[in-house]
């Protein structure tokens, strides 16, 4: 029946195949185009196409394997054009806001640009964070931050704001959040002792339900996970100086432990998300920083002595001031995460500066710096103040290539540049 409503225009092939159809309703149904093959390959042997399509792919793979070289050896590398606006040292030094001269992303032939990465960073709005945002806005990716602003200002991401690679949400990382990211640096965390004490059970919340929270988000969309934890998971050391493999002398009930014991808790998950759930994870510990946009009253011991210096105060010493710790300038700290986020190996890694100091000398080099006739004052010591930090870096030397490049006298000039016109602008404020 159904050849009574064919077009006679239909052809005779085209005929055959139905009729064949009709006679054996279950024999296999015909290749289609199967006489479209040969044609195809008679098309590409007319008039030398094939020789042109060869020619063509050799330019091209030619192209693609000599570029890279070529751009390597060629002057401009833009990438390490880029600086960050405001807090750099002088050129001849390689602070951590130039582009770092070796690529994290393998090799990228020229004219095909590393695939832009959306990055989130928590507690971006803080000390630490707001230089890291920096750093990767500058170099190409887009940052999306998440803050509750408890101890992070607006005023450190100011420059970034009609950016369209940046973006800052208020969060509360207590609070589960959704967003799509390829790698999460979670700073997220009241860092200094005034801060974290202020709300201890806030802390210890911020870093555990915070940490799972956005542990949470890394394994349902597949993203890379870094966790800033502290040299204080190391507690009051009886190792000296502090190697990874340390597993810490630490008070579980002092009123340090919101911040010790929760920093602990947060590694705990991250492992336990790495090795149960296939997160690509990372951790850092990281030792005392300082730089620009430190909070100006959070008591941690160099932004305390710069400004008390700043304002002719005395500078407060607790205890004997024989108590030792490193200073790590935010530079080299960002450089660090960076590296640790990029490489292969899921830590945990020591970052921080090597160089000891006790309170007495650090107070003697921020007299150097700011004012010789400033003053020392005494007071008791807090509790469970560490006697003791230094760490032992080799691991992130020989892992991650990594180093601090700045020392206190270098980096911190840099600090106070930015402190002093900070309590300038505050006392201004006070004057109206
Ligand atoms: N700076 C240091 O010397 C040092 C040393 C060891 C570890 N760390 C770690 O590095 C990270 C950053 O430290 P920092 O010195 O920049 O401190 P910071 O206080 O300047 O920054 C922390 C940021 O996290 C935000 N935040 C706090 N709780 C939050 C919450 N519940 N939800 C969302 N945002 C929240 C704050 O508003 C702030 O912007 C912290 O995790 C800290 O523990 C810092």
């Amino acid at each position: 029946m159904k050849q009574l409503h064919k077009q006679p225009s239909l052809n005779h092939r085209r005929d055959e195949e139905i009729s064949s159809n009709q006679t054996d309703p279950y024999s296999p149904k015909a290749l289609k185009h199967h006489r479209s093959l040969p044609r195809s390959i008679n098309y590409l042997f007319k008039e030398q196409r094939l020789l042109f399509i060869l020619v063509g792919i050799l330019i091209g793979s030619t192209f693609f394997v000599l570029q890279p070289t070529l751009s390597r050896l060629g002057p401009s590398d833009t990438q390490s054009t880029a600086v960050s606006r405001s807090f750099s040292l002088p050129a001849s030094r390689n602070n951590g806001f130039e582009y770092p001269k070796r690529s994290f992303f393998g090799r990228v032939p020229a004219g095909i640009e590393r695939r832009r990465l959306r990055i989130v960073v928590s507690g971006g709005a803080g000390f630490v964070g707001s230089h890291l945002v920096d750093k990767l806005i500058a170099r190409g990716d887009e940052v999306i931050v998440i803050d509750n602003f408890f101890t992070g200002r607006k005023e450190n991401l100011v420059h970034l704001f009609g950016n369209p690679k940046f973006e800052l949400i208020r969060h509360d990382v207590v609070e589960p959040i959704l967003l799509e990211v390829d790698q999460i640096y979670h700073l997220a965390c009241p860092a200094s002792p005034v801060h974290y004490k202020y709300n201890p059970v806030k802390t210890i919340k911020t870093n555990v339900m915070g940490t799972l929270n956005m542990l949470g988000l890394a394994k349902r969309v597949g993203a890379k996970f870094l966790l800033t934890s502290t040299s204080e998971v190391y507690g009051d050391p009886l190792e000296h100086p502090q190697k990874e493999t340390y597993w810490g002398h630490v008070n579980p009930i002092g009123e340090r432990s919101c911040y010790d014991e929760g920093k602990r808790t947060a590694e705990t998950l991250a492992m336990d998300y790495h090795r149960g759930a296939g997160v690509e994870v990372r951790i850092a510990r990281i030792f005392n920083t300082y730089g620009p946009r430190m909070c100006l009253d959070d008591g941690r011991v160099v932004s305390n002595f710069v400004a008390q210096a700043i304002r002719k105060q005395p500078m407060t010493v607790y205890g004997d001031g024989k108590q030792t710790r490193s200073f790590q300038y935010v530079s080299d700290l960002v450089d660090g995460l960076v590296a640790l986020m990029e490489g292969e190996h899921v830590g945990p890694f020591n970052l921080g500066n090597p160089g000891e100091f006790t309170m007495l000398e650090l107070a003697e080099v921020v007299k150097e710096t700011i004012d010789s006739s400033a003053t020392i004052e005494f007071k008791p010591n807090t509790a469970d103040d560490p006697h003791k930090r230094k760490p032992d870096i080799s691991k992130a030397k020989e892992l991650l290539n990594w180093e601090p490049k700045i020392s206190l006298r270098e980096g911190l000039p840099l600090m106070v540049r930015d402190f002093r016109n900070r309590i300038m602008n505050e006392d201004e404020g006070k004057q109206l």
